[in-house]
């Protein structure tokens, strides 16, 4: 087994922790334990814990999701969740078809398999609307799997009801699986869809606290799906966590209670930074946007050579965009991520050097040095 490199997350562990100005994280401003003014249960079992999750932690996720408890298990981030569907139903040579611009481990953990990963692109001319006519005719009886986000992950773009339906029928044509990841599903705020496990026994949902709550550290993910395929899921998860941390599934579980202050939190976040991205959008001509009502994420297309813009960010902004190429093996390379969920302050810093720099690179000239960032400790001098 050959996993390929998870390029997007070695960029940001070289970067993090290092006084940059990262507007490209797809989280939400991170919540502490002390905001949960809680103490920790002194009777919790250190020993032992449940391998389907706290059956507390599983009723609260069902609720999210509109299904029994008996189809959610709790998982080590949607991390785990994603590899282990892929576990246990992608074989070699079986074709996985993808689609694109999509967050990398959801197109590349299928590769690790030695599936033949097919990639449907999107097209921004449509809105980012999915090519479903493309994905009808790219699944073939190979087919094991087929994989989306929704939202989507970089562009916020939502799947209705109705074109989950459509991939649920295509994958049951075939009797392939349709693993979504709903890990930014309610960012949609009030018109998110359905979780796609409530829609068919095709559906798998994935989901997280990593982003919505700002609790990535806790490693908390789920999985929701029919009884059987999460059967031969847990048989799999026996072999790699058996279960999730009994502590941080403690956190999870308040942050669950919680979920209408962590969406309303989410979404004031979320709001304030629309806003100035519309605002200052016009001082950016070089970047071709249509903010999107919804999401935390967006993926401009950009008239500059994103490698050279990511690279000057870096170097004389200490600011850190995501390029396309993290996005898709081949497509988007002249887009890049900005995630919403960061402090206010911070975003505003950080789309004022995304415009000098390019300006800087549209003009061919350096603006004053007074509004330029300090360059990198050890490239000074
Ligand atoms: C769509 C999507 N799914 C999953 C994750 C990661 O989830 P976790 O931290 O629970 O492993 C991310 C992180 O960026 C993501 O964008």
């Amino acid at each position: 087994m050959k996993f390929p490199p998870f390029e997007h997350l070695h960029f940001y562990e070289k970067l993090h922790g290092r006084g940059f100005v990262n507007i490209s994280y797809s989280d939400m401003t991170p919540f502490t334990i002390a905001e949960f003014g809680r103490s920790i249960p002194t009777n919790l079992d250190m020993n032992w814990g449940e391998p389907a999750g706290m059956p507390a932690l599983r009723t609260n996720l069902a609720k999210l999701h509109g299904v029994p408890r008996d189809r959610v298990l709790v998982t080590s981030g949607a991390t785990e969740a994603n590899f282990l569907v892929n576990a246990a139903l992608v074989e070699p040579r079986s074709r996985v078809v993808v689609d694109a611009p999509m967050y990398s481990p959801l197109r590349d953990c299928p590769r690790g398999f030695a599936s033949d990963v097919v990639e449907i692109p999107r097209d921004p001319r449509d809105g980012w609307a999915p090519d479903l006519d493309r994905i009808r005719k790219a699944v073939n009886r190979n087919t094991r799997l087929l994989v989306l986000a929704n939202l989507n992950n970089p562009t916020s773009s939502m799947l209705s009801k109705g074109e989950l339906r459509e991939i649920l029928d295509i994958a049951t044509e075939h009797d392939a699986f349709v693993l979504a990841d709903e890990t930014f599903r309610e960012m949609a705020f009030g018109r998110a869809p359905p979780s796609i496990a409530t829609l068919s026994p095709r559906g798998i949902a994935v989901s997280t606290v990593s982003k919505l709550y700002g609790l990535g550290v806790l490693r908390v993910g789920w999985l929701v799906a029919s009884r059987g395929v999460l059967q031969r899921i847990a048989g799999i998860k026996d072999y790699t966590t058996a279960s999730a941390s009994a502590l941080s599934q403690v956190f999870a579980n308040w942050a669950i209670e919680r979920h209408q202050f962590f969406l309303d939190r989410a979404r004031t976040i979320v709001e304030a930074n629309r806003t100035i991205l519309r605002e200052e959008l016009g001082n950016m001509p070089a970047i071709d946007l249509s903010v999107p009502d919804i999401g935390n994420v967006v993926f401009p297309r950009c008239a500059v050579n994103v490698e050279k813009l990511e690279r000057l960010l870096i170097e004389n902004y200490r600011t850190v965009i995501a390029h396309g190429r993290f996005f898709s093996a081949r497509e988007f390379r002249n887009h890049f991520r900005l995630g919403l969920g960061g402090k206010t302050s911070e975003f505003r810093k950080g789309l004022a050097n995304l415009k000098r720099a390019l300006s800087e690179l549209t003009s061919g000239r350096a603006p004053p040095r007074t509004s330029r960032k300090s360059p990198p400790r050890g490239r000074r001098g």
